[in-house]
């Protein structure tokens, strides 16, 4: 499939939006200043911080940054929920922590339930986990401050 318009209006901060595009899940994630803060201390912990690597979409050159989008919207985190060890869905676990999460450092993320690879609130792997890279984050613009192209 093309490209896929998305109205992101009733997102709030925290709160994650699900789309589909060319048959995958597309995570938009609005993180809070808080959760913006947690990219800085989880910095070290990251196998690839400035996302050099990627799975099956190359990082665009706007998102190869610590939060990992936009200059213009760096709150807003849009990556491709598919796990780069064998293609599970990792699944939300905000709360810093988290007892349940095998991370050192756990700020919040998410965590992929195959085979425990933890990711930041960027998508960003942590390290010596079974995923290599980090969440694809694909191509996208804004046409409006609501409104998104994926794609
Ligand atoms: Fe995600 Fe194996 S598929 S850790």
């Amino acid at each position: 499939g093309g490209p896929v318009e998305v109205d992101i209006s009733a997102l709030r901060p925290g709160e994650m939006q699900l789309t589909e595009w060319r048959g995958n899940p597309v995570w938009i994630l609005k993180r809070t200043p808080e959760m913006m803060q947690s990219l800085a201390k989880t910095e070290g912990e990251v196998a690839d911080p400035k996302s050099e690597r990627f799975y099956q979409l190359p990082t665009p050159d706007y998102a190869a940054n610590q939060h990992r989008s936009r200059e213009d919207k760096k709150d807003v985190l849009i990556a491709v929920g598919i796990c780069s060890h064998l293609g599970c869905s990792p699944s939300r676990k905000f709360e810093p922590g988290d007892p349940s999460v095998p991370a050192t450092n756990w700020q919040g993320g998410f965590l992929c339930p195959c085979h425990g690879s933890t990711f930041d609130l960027a998508g960003r792997v942590y390290k010596n986990k079974p995923a290599p890279v980090n969440l694809d984050v694909p191509r996208h613009m804004y046409l409006s401050d609501t409104k998104i192209v994926i794609g």
